[in-house]
């Protein structure tokens, strides 16, 4: 059992981070929250008012210590029921500069808004993943459930196409404003609004084919036609109809946030996916980042096509 006591990320991490070009990451954990830095601007997220105090007393301290600027700080409370969430409210600095700022990883840029909802515009803990499809350079991308689209960045920053679905618009829009912050013409790609479930079996009948398929679906949706889709339930279905659109030696990365889900329930949902299709495949899981404890960390597996 994990103690209350925050945890800070050590200054080996600091400095690995300063040095890969890296600004979007946690500086502290703790059972009752953690917080992040985003560039300039920092964001606790607290299930536990002492966790916020703690920061409000001490974040500021910490920062200077560590040499990092500090802006702003932003609080969220991380409620127990997804409709309770809301936008972080700024605690500290200046209320008249622009809700949205950048941030950096491994030289990305990534654009963070504080007043766009409850999740600022990057999965910090994402990066191992993001990473690996960069040094790919896949020809043909497809990003499911793309929110703000940074895994099309990563693969188009290697100079392929990317297809980036999700329900949301406003996502998608952000998502073509993080390919312009990074010089690539977010014309020269796809932004796709629609119900991911519903797009797959339409693209399989097309014949289409993606060298690189990524699919970090949210814990429960309601579709089109007000569908549930549970990650639980739904995984493995999800994971099919996915690898029906890998192409020969291709990758699909399948991820999730739930908190119920481990590696093995990613495993069975691709051999299960695997012996439907006939296809053979090596597996392969990212380490956990290093500012984030693992049981906090988004679960994920890469099925790698080996035909
Ligand atoms: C966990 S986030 C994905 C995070 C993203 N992969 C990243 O790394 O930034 C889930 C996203 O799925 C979208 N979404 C939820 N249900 C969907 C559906 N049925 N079809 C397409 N997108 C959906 C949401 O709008 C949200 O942007």
């Amino acid at each position: 059992m994990r103690d209350r006591t925050p945890e800070w990320v050590s200054p080996e991490i600091l400095a690995s981070f300063d040095a890969e070009g890296t600004d979007a990451h946690r500086v502290c954990s703790s059972v009752g929250g953690w917080a992040e830095r985003f560039g300039r601007d920092f964001l606790v997220s607290w299930r536990d008012a002492a966790f916020r105090d703690a920061m409000r007393a001490g974040l500021g301290a910490w920062a200077k210590g560590a040499g990092l600027a500090l802006d702003r700080i932003f609080e969220r409370e991380l409620p127990r029921r997804a409709e309770a969430r809301s936008s972080p409210t700024l605690f500290q600095g200046d209320a008249a500069m622009p809700a949205e700022g950048v941030a950096t990883e491994r030289g990305m840029r990534f654009l963070i808004d504080f007043a766009g909802g409850y999740s600022v515009g990057l999965f910090p803990d994402q990066r191992g993943n993001r990473a690996l499809v960069r040094q790919w350079r896949p020809a043909k991308t497809l990003n499911l459930f793309a929110y703000t689209c940074s895994f099309s960045v990563a693969a188009a920053l290697g100079g392929g196409h990317a297809t980036s679905v999700d329900l949301s618009r406003k996502s998608l829009e952000r998502g073509r404003g993080n390919f312009s912050a990074n010089g690539l013409d977010p014309g020269a790609h796809a932004f796709i609004a629609a119900d991911a479930l519903r797009l797959l079996p339409r693209m399989e009948r097309r014949d289409e084919r993606y060298d690189c398929v990524i699919v970090d679906p949210p814990t429960f949706s309601r579709g089109e036609g007000g569908r549930a889709f549970r990650v639980e339930r739904d995984m493995a279905d999800l994971a099919l109809a996915a690898l029906r659109l890998v192409g020969t030696r291709g990758r699909l990365l399948l991820a999730t946030n739930c908190g119920t889900m481990d590696e093995a329930d990613l495993r069975a949902a691709a051999r299960y996916a695997l012996k439907a299709t006939r296809r053979g495949a090596d597996m392969h899981a990212e380490p956990p980042p290093p500012d984030v404890p693992p049981e906090e960390a988004a679960k994920t597996l890469w099925i790698l096509a080996k035909d």
